[in-house]
């Protein structure tokens, strides 16, 4: 199944439970939006894409919990709801994202009733899940022509099928690669703290077949240093207009080192990953988590750090673009200057999405 998907029959969300894999494989189902933003909040489900489409599904939710009779209590309580979304995760844009063309469609005043409007807010929110499959398998085409056969790839976080509503960005790319015929090594950081390199993108290689060694994130700089990776690939949770990048904290270290050695270092980001808004990385909020994903880690059945240790957790790190070779996005790989090239490819693909929609 999808990460994240709609049942007709039941009328609810269902998500897979990125928390208990690969251990279990559960799929966990929601009848409220309130648990919904529990689960992106908990990290049920992860990843900027899937947040997006697990919090368009969390607002078909709300449209149909909502008691309201009149469009003006129908449109607050969807307000209401978009906000209790949004603040669940602070970095990832495409939770912005998604909440605000659900909310245009909230207060699209060509549909009146208020059954159409709730039909019409989960024709959106589906059409949202279903366009995420398509621009990942664009990216995906873009991205793995860059990967010559024999080539070593090094990928952080998890960014596969589980970090979208299917097939993934950079670990997209490399499926695609892989499925291409193409013979390829990838080394997968695991990802301290929640370890999503270790838990979910393993998993995800093996189901696919894909050739890989775990290794631990401090080895990545050895392996580069040495001659063993050839081109990176990594997500990202949100680009600023300058082509910075936000992604799962370790992602700068690895595209210093990268660049340090001349390996090239590609982010894979949805259109819908780009915040033209900001100028810079800088403005881009970090999510700090709890203590508890640092000092609860267990070794040999003892917790990891010692009692009252103090903690800093942030989940995400910038990328400055400079040491950025170039971004895969659904419209194409775009190089350098970012600044205008970026800008151009998301005004390309949000000026396709322009007709309006019922
Ligand atoms: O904290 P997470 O697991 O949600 O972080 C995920 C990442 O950092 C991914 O690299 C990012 O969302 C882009 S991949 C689709």
């Amino acid at each position: 199944m999808r990460t994240v998907e709609w049942d007709y029959d039941r009328q609810l969300v269902k998500m897979i439970d990125q928390r208990k894999l690969p251990a279990i494989f559960e799929i966990v189902s929601f009848n409220n939006y309130l648990e919904v933003a529990m689960s992106i909040r908990e990290m049920v489900v992860r990843g900027a894409p899937a947040i997006g489409a697990a919090a368009a599904f969390g607002m078909a939710l709300a449209a149909k919990q909502s008691q309201a009779v009149t469009r003006t209590d129908f449109e607050r309580d969807l307000a209401a709801a978009a906000e209790q979304l949004r603040a669940t995760r602070p970095t990832a844009v495409n939770l912005a994202w998604a909440l605000q063309r659900m909310l245009a469609v909230v207060t699209n005043k060509e549909i009146i009733s208020l059954d159409d409007l709730r039909q019409a807010v989960l024709k959106e929110s589906q059409r949202l899940a279903d366009e995420d499959v398509e621009i990942n398998l664009r990216m995906a085409r873009h991205g793995a022509a860059l990967i010559k056969d024999g080539d070593t790839i090094l990928h952080h976080c998890n960014t596969g099928s589980l970090a979208t509503v299917d097939w993934g960005t950079a670990l997209g790319v490399i499926r695609m690669a892989n499925e291409q015929g193409k013979k390829i090594h990838v080394l997968l950081d695991e990802t301290r703290p929640l370890l999503q390199g270790a838990r979910l993108s393993a998993w995800e290689c093996e189901q696919y077949h894909i050739p890989y060694s775990l290794i631990v994130d401090n080895a990545a700089g050895h392996f580069m240093r040495t001659g063993q990776v050839d081109i990176c690939f990594v997500g990202a949770d949100r680009a600023a207009a300058n082509g910075d990048i936000a992604n799962k904290i370790g992602t700068y270290k690895v595209a210093v080192v990268a660049k340090e050695n001349g390996i090239p270092f590609f982010p894979v980001v949805p259109t819908s990953t780009v915040d033209l808004s900001l100028p810079t990385g800088d403005a881009i909020p970090i999510e700090e988590r709890d203590s508890a994903e640092v000092t609860e880690l267990t070794l040999f059945g003892r917790a990891v750090a010692s009692v009252g240790a103090k903690v800093r957790n942030p989940a995400f790190d910038v990328t400055p673009y400079k040491y950025v070779t170039g971004i895969v996005t659904e419209y194409g790989v775009v190089y350098p200057p970012y600044s205008i090239n970026l800008r151009h490819a998301v005004e390309t693909e949000q000026a396709k999405n322009l007709t309006p929609r019922r």
